[in-house]
């Protein structure tokens, strides 16, 4: 039962729904299929888009045969630089946050291969897709440029932008002069795509000059906000509904190229317009996670004390946007030195333009960083645990502000101890298992962000005591649904089950992004406001009336709980919402909430989820095969409000940590500078035989700065910490330190 005492402001204590591992609350509705999904939704006259990409990674499109493709039956329109409607902003501008620079056909110019060059509208998904192969392309090709090591091929462009900024922290080289150890290691990090179960889909349709539009979207909000600008329309006319996400992980942050022409093609031939990306047209225009060239160099005293850190990324990026990983970044924040250096330099390639992928910076960053750490270690004969104990920022080395809370010691100590990592020989190529198979343990250190973003929530209790809570949140699978249902329960009072509740829908009080893992702390924080300032109006209410028990009791003397407000004092003395509201014939109160980070905490501290990972790898002797047999990640997070649920989300990101180390690789051919593993079958992602055991540890931590609730983000930190810890098994194992990831078979013969 939810039990919500009606505090004054600025101290807050959430109810019983929260920290509970409920079950997610639309799960029923997704297995049995009754959760709908945007591309599930089919109006009346619908016309079905698809998109021919093209075949060159840069250069013109010379020609196209649209008559060939108007002569198709059921082709109704096709859509080219000669005839498509132009956008109200140039889509190389840049209007808003989370918009890119992207192709809507407004030239024959071509960036990158996959890029959309022509759309066609038809009666049927088939009609359409033989429309875009009649297009029959012609090109003026220029030379691709593609890949760090291709340089023979084309002149390399590099870029610095400042973003993310190069930045020193005390004076690298004198440090440098007093150290007696240095370490440096080079890690290549390759391409990586989102791919997200659920594609990138569309549908959009017209009346007039107000849009409707079905689309999975991480930032409704912005989203709308962006379409407008767009468009050149009211964001009032635009509805953007998104009640469930088959993923997101950054790239449905965004809205891109191909959703744009959907939009035009409706309002061209006024009729509603589908698109769904095919599962290769998502290794395009639709983002992906830069390669990195990372060199850190690590000196070191004569206990193995960091002296100074350098790390460098070098990122690849588009030929017209400048997208740069904030992977050195990592070496800011983790471990303590009197020297910092990072810096960041882009280099130019004919891809789509990189973006934001599920622990952006972090997850790249920490794969380098954590190798380097273990190199460190291993050069001062120290356990890879005791060195990092040993070099333990107690301050953010970047800023030199304390942090919010740090409880990376008890996560390094309550996952050691799972892990049995006590005993681990210091020597690598010592273990062998049952089955002469050679085993390695390996750590690395998880960090991520806890930003906080404004959001809005309202919510109404009603005179028949039913009550409500909205935000336009969004769910991509993570558990928003529930977890967000659980804080706006505490808020109203309620029992989670009881309440209606609603998300991703761009009606809805702003929600902001569900991103940066600070979903639950910004909308959550929202709901629970919401919720309780509807509480704090029913208890004024009662107070007030001098029929009502509660009269009199006082701004401190009552509490909420069941739908039912009672003296703290006397619980039998209390009554419903309902009794309350029906006597004083008020048919509904409304509540509004906003989540809370005070601004001088923002300023004061530093703001970060901590974790340990250890992993075990078992590879085969003879064909050197790598497999993570064991993996172990113990985190501190705040305040957690479902641990079943986040629990979820860390075992989610080491898997995903675990495919960034072996499996996930974008491809492109050096030549064409097509991408040559676009489909699941070719790009590898781990299925449940490559992740025998994954285990989460939730570290208890209370964060008084983070926000009003404390809570901090689980989503993302998972991977950071995994790669490395990875690969430093790898090395446990052999003795060769991998260099590049996914760590293939024969870089370690
Ligand atoms: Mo994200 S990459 O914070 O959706």
């Amino acid at each position: 039962m939810a039990d919500t005492p009606i505090a004054p402001a600025g101290h807050v204590r959430l109810g019983s729904n929260s920290g509970q591992s409920m079950t997610r609350r639309e799960g029923v509705a997704k297995v049995t299929g009754k959760a709908n999904y945007a591309a599930d939704n089919k109006p009346e006259g619908l016309l079905h888009a698809v998109y021919l990409e093209s075949g060159i990674a840069r250069g013109k499109v010379v020609s196209l045969n649209t008559e060939a493709a108007l002569a198709h039956p059921g082709v109704v329109h096709v859509m080219t630089p000669e005839n498509a409607p132009s956008l109200a902003v140039s889509p190389d501008e840049k209007p808003m946050p989370f918009s890119a620079r992207m192709e809507v056909l407004q030239n024959n110019r071509v960036r990158y291969a996959g890029q959309p060059i022509a759309l066609v509208l038809a009666e049927t998904l088939e009609a359409a897709t033989e429309g875009t192969r009649l297009l029959a392309p012609e090109y003026e090709e220029e030379p691709a440029r593609i890949g760090f090591e291709n340089g023979e091929t084309y002149d390399p462009e590099y870029v610095t932008t400042g973003n993310p900024p190069a930045r020193q922290v005390g004076d690298l080289e004198a440090e440098r002069q007093r150290a007696a150890h240095t370490v440096e290691v080079t890690v290549d990090t390759p391409l990586q795509y989102h791919n997200a179960m659920e594609p990138h889909v569309i549908i959009a349709q017209w009346d007039g000059d107000k849009l409707t539009i079905d689309m999975p979207n991480q930032a409704i909000g912005l989203a709308r906000a962006g379409i407008a600008t767009y468009l050149g329309i009211d964001p009032e006319n635009v509805t953007l509904r998104s009640p469930y996400l088959g993923g997101g992980f950054g790239s449905k942050a965004v809205v891109f190229g191909p959703q744009y022409l959907a939009m035009l093609a409706a309002r061209e031939v006024g009729r509603p317009v589908k698109l769904v990306l095919r599962r290769d047209q998502m290794f395009g225009p639709v983002q992906h996670r830069s390669a990195t060239r990372q060199t850190v160099r690590i000196d070191l005293d004569e206990e193995g004390r960091i002296l100074a850190l350098d790390h460098h990324s070098l990122s690849s990026t588009s030929s017209f946007d400048d997208w740069l990983e904030s992977a050195a970044n990592a070496s800011l924040s983790i471990y303590a030195s009197p020297a910092i250096k990072v810096s960041h330099t882009g280099l130019r390639v004919d891809t789509g333009t990189p973006g934001a992928v599920r622990a952006p910076g972090l997850a790249s960053g920490t794969a380098a960083l954590e190798v380097a750490i273990d190199a460190a270690a291993y050069r001062m004969k120290q356990d890879p645990l005791d060195f990092r104990l040993l070099n333990y920022a107690e301050t953010d080395p970047g800023t030199g502000k304390p942090f919010s809370a740090k409880a990376l010691r008890e996560c390094y100590a309550e996952g050691a101890a799972r892990f049995g990592w006590k005993d681990r020989p210091l020597e690598p190529g010592q273990m062998r298992d049952a089955d002469g198979y050679l085993t390695g343990w390996g750590v690395g250190t998880a960090l991520f962000h806890a930003p906080f973003f404004p959001a809005k929530a309202s919510a109404v209790i009603r005179s028949d005591g039913s009550v409500a809570a909205q935000t336009s949140g969004a769910d991509m699978g993570q558990g928003a649904w529930t977890a967000l249902a659980q804080m706006a329960a505490d808020g109203l009072g309620m029992p989670a089950d009881e309440i209606e509740f609603e998300i991703g829908h761009s009606g809805l009080p702003d929600g902001s992004v569900a991103g940066g893992s600070a979903h639950t702390a910004s909308a959550g924080g929202a709901l629970f406001a919401a919720g309780s300032d509807a509480v704090r109006q029913v208890a004024e209410i009662a107070m007030n009336d001098p029929e009502s028990p509660l009269y009199g009791a006082g701004n401190e003397g009552v509490r909420a709980s069941g739908g039912r407000l009672h003296r703290i004092d006397d619980p039998a003395r209390g009554e419903t919402y309902a009794e309350i509201l029906t006597r004083a014939g008020v048919a509904e109160v409304q509540g509004q909430g906003r989540g809370r980070r005070e601004k001088s905490a923002a300023e004061q501290y530093a703001m970060y989820s901590h974790g340990a990972v250890f992993a075990e790898v078992k590879i085969d002797p003879d064909l050197y095969q790598v497999r993570v047999s064991r993996l172990v990640g113990a985190f501190a997070a705040g305040r957690i409000i479902n641990p079943r649920l986040a629990k979820s989300q860390l075992n989610g990101g080491m898997i995903w940590g675990l495919s960034f180390a072996l499996h996930e690789e974008g491809i492109h051919d050096l030549r064409s500078g097509r991408p040559i593993n676009n489909d699941l079958a070719g790009y590898h992602v781990p299925v449940l035989a490559d992740v025998p055991s994954v285990e989460s540890i939730l570290v208890e931590e209370h964060d008084p700065h983070a926000n009003a609730l404390g809570i901090k983000g689980v989503g993302e930190i998972g991977i950071t910490g995994t790669v490395g810890a990875i690969a430093n098994a790898v090395w446990h194992a052999t003795g060769v330190r991998p260099q590049r990831y996914p760590i293939h078979i024969k870089d370690l013969l």
